[in-house]
């Protein structure tokens, strides 16, 4: 029987990424997106799981290591301390890291494997094919685009074969056909579900998960002249982090994962592999796997080539942290493509953030100092007219629910800005400046402030999962006890929650403006 004091659950994974190159924005955008939903599934009242790590192992790493003249674990320390950093810098709130090359994780690839071996799913054949190296895939000859390149990266791609053990992923089609049909939510966007579900209405062979020409992984256990597929290392991570094997108690309470939030380059590995390979252990799939779409600069693919690499370190120095979160969550509908570029970022923080928000801001606490001597002024019933703020406060409450189920956050923020909008524009209507000026009509005045006053409470928590650290100054500036991040979200669509007589803070300014 279910226990229902308990709290309920939510894991939630980003890709874990590997440590031969530095994080740059594209990581940044899939993390980003994964702590605003965990952070929001927090305010929420879930008992939430947040992963992310780094991918360790594998032919890729271990060349960049020898190229770069250290170790691969020398590497791979190094890069893991840039990921971090990088992280602490985004405010991403990640419960757990996970390093391939940490010791419960190599239990547990090994353990996955055994598993599946002992299910009869994996035999020793030989492998030969087209493969690239960058892309740790192999290709059939069909599959290479022309003068034998990679069909995924555009680069030379080399014939190898080798002895290699397979798994029977051919044996999973017909289950995994069946579950893609009974489950049309299992991959989204819809788009993507439907390619998943095309690929898999057509032949699906045996994978090789094991090489032989490199040595940097987890050996194959009784045969350790071959290491383990870093694809079937990898995607391992998420229940390694859960207590997979050893802790059953830990595993049954968080996995399945509620959600693997990846891009779209990765999603057969996550759609297709990860599911036979549970499938075969005889493990539960992940709830959902959503695949985001891919970011370019300026018009142009972002590569190490072209030179244009958008270094997220470099972007918040220059527009702060809380700006490039709104901007990658706000811009581009996610699931879809999205161009970055200076002027659209300039745009959505000169707008949606100084003029709209923090103004807003100001506007409501210089005249709570000014009118009420900076003391939150009493409610006020039936005056002050703000019933109609009230319901679009439900409503975006809803609203901010709906869309988070979708992970439509450019949705929910609309939806949060819209109320901004409509603040604004019940100050503009009301005009307190002017009630100020006249006789008699302080309760009048007084109501329109608390309720603007009760509108910016809410916007603080609806706000906390995508701009962490405004949503905590505004708290502060509000003069309310405590942290925004620890306020149950559904208490908020109570109307009236705004303490009487609090003293707010001096207001500064939230977003400064950028000059074009
Ligand atoms: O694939 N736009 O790691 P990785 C948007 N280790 N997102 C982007 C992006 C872009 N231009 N570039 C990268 C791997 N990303 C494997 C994953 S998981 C078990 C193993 C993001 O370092 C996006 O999330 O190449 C993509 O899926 C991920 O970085 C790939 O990171
Ligand atoms: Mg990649």
């Amino acid at each position: 029987m279910e226990d229902n004091s308990l709290p309920k659950t939510f894991y939630v994974t980003t890709p874990i990424y590997y440590v031969n190159d530095v994080p740059h924005i594209g990581h940044a955008y899939t993390t980003i997106a994964a702590d605003s939903l965990a952070r929001y599934r927090q305010l929420a009242g879930y008992d939430c799981f947040f992963l992310t790590g780094t991918d360790e192992h594998g032919q890729k790493v271990e060349k960049a290591a020898r190229d770069g003249g250290q170790t691969p674990i020398e590497l791979a320390d190094r890069v893991v301390e840039r990921f971090k950093a990088l992280w602490a810098r985004l405010d991403i709130s990640y419960d757990d890291f996970i390093r391939t090359t940490q010791k419960r994780h190599i239990e547990a690839v090994t353990a996955l494997y055994q598993r599946v071996w002992e299910r009869g799913d994996i035999y020793l054949g030989d492998y030969e094919d087209w493969y690239c190296t960058p892309c740790e895939t192999f290709w059939t000859q069909t599959q290479l685009a022309e003068g034998n390149k990679c069909p995924n990266c555009g680069r030379p791609t080399e014939k190898l074969k080798e002895k290699s053990y397979f798994f029977r992923m051919s044996k999973y089609r017909d289950a995994l056909l069946r579950y893609l049909e009974d489950n049309p939510d299992f991959i989204q966007p819809s788009s993507r579900y439907n390619e998943i579900l095309s690929f898999v209405k057509g032949e699906l062979k045996d994978l090789s998960i094991s090489r032989t020409t490199f040595r940097w992984g987890v050996p194959v256990p009784n045969d350790p002249g071959h290491v383990i597929y870093v694809w079937f290392d990898a995607l391992t991570n998420y229940i390694t982090a859960v207590g997979y094997p050893g802790d059953q108690e830990r595993f049954q309470q968080y996995w399945p994962a509620k959600c693997h939030i990846i891009g779209k380059d990765i999603l057969r590995f996550h759609a297709v592999y990860w599911p036979t390979f549970l499938m075969s252990a005889g493990l539960p799939l992940p709830r959902k796997i959503f695949a985001h779409g891919w970011w370019t600069v300026e018009g142009q693919k972002m590569s190490k080539s072209l030179g244009n690499v958008v270094d997220p370190y470099q972007l918040v120095d220059e527009y702060g942290v809380d700006p490039i979160r709104y901007f990658l969550l706000r811009e581009v509908p996610f699931g879809a493509d999205g161009d970055f570029s200076r002027s659209a970022l300039i745009q959505r923080i000169n707008g949606d953030l100084a003029n709209d928000l923090g103004n807003l801001v100001s506007r409501i606490l210089a005249m709570v100092k000014k009118y009420c001597k900076g003391f939150v002024p009493p409610p006020q019933g039936g005056s002050g007219g703000g019933e109609f703020l009230r319901a679009q406060v439900k409503e975006t409450f809803t609203e901010l629910g709906l869309s988070m189920d979708q992970l439509a956050f450019h949705r929910a923020l609309g939806a949060i800005w819209d109320l901004v909008g409509t603040l604004n524009k019940y100050l503009d209507e009301t005009s307190p400046w002017s009630l100020a000026k006249e006789e008699g009509r302080k309760a009048e005045l007084e109501g329109i402030l608390y309720n603007s006053l009760e509108v910016l409470r809410v916007l603080a928590i609806f706000l906390f999962p995508f701009v962490p650290a405004t949503a905590q100054r505004m708290w502060e500036m509000l003069g309310l006890p405590g942290k925004v991040g620890e306020q149950r979200i559904e208490e908020v669509s109570m109307w009236g929650g705004f303490p009487e007589g609090l003293q707010i803070t001096k207001p500064t300014p939230l977003f400064p403006r950028i000059e074009m």
